[in-house]
């Protein structure tokens, strides 16, 4: 078909509507032209600054020219041979690399494969093997994919869940900790201990797997103990612990992974989106006795560890180191942190800032009350940003917290473009 002249996110509005199934989403309306670091431009010509990052992906920002000349490199010598047919040395070294930056003092390993929800599959998979049990344990509020037993861990109903069942079974879900609405540590330990008195027993139980920050579930960052106090509840039961670190990894919260926070090391973790700046990969890491417990060809897949996925995770880790990009997360975390609050001050329906990082958000609540979810009041701030410039995202429970994912690489005079493009959305908004 011959491209139009004159594309208009009105059009092509209706074009997708009419070819794309409906269960596909939309955050916003805009088709997107070209990208460079923080700032989109639409198919009209519109400028926008990018706190999205595409879900967490763009940590190393949209096209760096690093990841870009790496994969053009790649894409001249081979795109695909499948690792299980002719292995290359970049899935090896990239493997290495990982082995050597997750936390714990044993010997690791790695798997690579496409998706978030690949990883946590195999994590789940691996699990399974090495403790020959049958059991996980999640959390509510908690997200872990699309696929079907991503989906069965997945703690919220709609719209992931919804009309998709059954789910595999053996998957339960215990209570996330959420100091601030009351949910205390003790709580949800006390679920857990629930689940092994009404519904399975902890000798069957293979893995507890959980967040650090849930990222979907609304930038509920796990309070200090929590991991901990997971660690000593598996240890004591023989389950696996993974830590879910498709959205807190790749140095979003300032660490490489958040689980070097924790005072807490998890057998396995998994990652993916920012891990190659913009291509597909993602990874399972973990102790190497775990992870060698699936018999050759148990694990694997026909684009798992694509080459251009390596090239593009070797060369955002070389930008991570050269451009300083963990101590600029902290940075940017606390610079974002205290804007946000200020703003807080000014307007009740900011009900609390929170995060790790530069994985930060706000939560919407009538009278800057909790317990008052107020996901219209987010969505209308998210518009009115977009209006002005400013891509956003929410997320939580009740879809009442908006989030920033903005490249680390964005300068600060984007950050502050952008957020006060936020504050005057905010005005524009008329919120208390
Ligand atoms: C914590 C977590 N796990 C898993 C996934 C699934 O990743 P993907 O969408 O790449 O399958 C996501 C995606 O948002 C996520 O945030």
């Amino acid at each position: 078909m011959q491209r139009e002249q004159h594309l208009s996110n009105a059009a092509l509005l209706a074009r997708r509507q009419a070819a794309v199934a409906r269960g596909v989403g939309h955050a916003h309306t805009i088709f997107a032209e070209r990208a460079a670091n923080a700032e989109v431009w639409d198919v009209e010509g519109r400028r926008f600054i990018d706190f999205a990052g595409g879900i967490a992906v763009l940590n190393t920002g949209h096209g760096h020219p690093k990841v870009i000349a790496a994969v053009k490199a790649q894409m001249d010598r081979f795109t695909h041979t499948c690792f299980q047919v002719l292995a290359y040395e970049s899935y090896v070294e990239l493997a290495e690399r990982l082995n050597a930056l997750a936390p714990g003092a044993w010997p690791k390993k790695t798997l690579f494969l496409t998706t978030g929800a690949e990883a946590v599959e195999n994590a789940v998979k691996i699990a399974r093997s090495y403790t020959g049990r049958p059991g996980i344990i999640a959390f509510g509020g908690g997200y872990h994919g699309r696929t079907n037993m991503t989906l069965a861990l997945t703690g919220k109903v709609a719209p992931y869940k919804l009309g998709f069942g059954p789910f595999p079974s053996d998957v339960f879900h215990a209570t996330y900790p959420a100091p601030s609405r009351g949910i205390t540590v003790d709580d949800a330990i006390a679920s857990i201990e629930a689940l092994f008195r009404n519904d399975i027993e902890a000798s069957r139980v293979a893995a507890i797997i959980a967040e650090p920050v849930q990222g979907e579930g609304g930038f509920n960052v796990a309070p200090p103990d929590f991991f901990p106090r997971l660690r000593q509840l598996c240890d004591a039961h023989g389950i696996l612990l993974i830590a879910d670190e498709v959205q807190t990894g790749a140095g979003r919260t300032g660490t490489w992974f958040a689980c070097e926070q924790l005072d807490a090391t998890p057998d396995l973790i998994t990652s993916a989106k920012s891990l190659a700046g913009g291509f597909p990969i993602s990874a399972v890491i973990g102790r190497a006795d775990v992870m060698d417990a699936p018999a050759p060809g148990g694990l694997g897949g026909t684009y798992a560890g694509s080459p251009l996925g390596c090239a593009a995770a070797l060369a955002v880790l070389e930008v991570f180191e050269e451009e300083n990009l963990l101590a600029r997360a902290r940075h940017l975390g606390e610079k974002l942190t205290s804007a946000l609050r200020t703003l807080a001050r000014r307007h009740r329906c900011m009900a609390e800032v929170r995060g790790l990082g530069a994985m930060v958000a706000v939560e919407f609540g009538r009278n800057a009350d909790l317990a008052q979810p107020d996901a219209e009041t987010a969505k209308k701030v998210v518009a009115a940003c977009a209006e002005r410039g400013l891509i956003l995202l929410t997320c939580g429970t009740w879809g009442n917290v908006v989030r920033i994912l903005v490249p680390l690489t964005a300068s600060d005079a984007i950050i502050d473009e952008g957020l006060a493009i936020l504050a005057s959305a905010l005005g524009h908004v008329g919120v208390a």
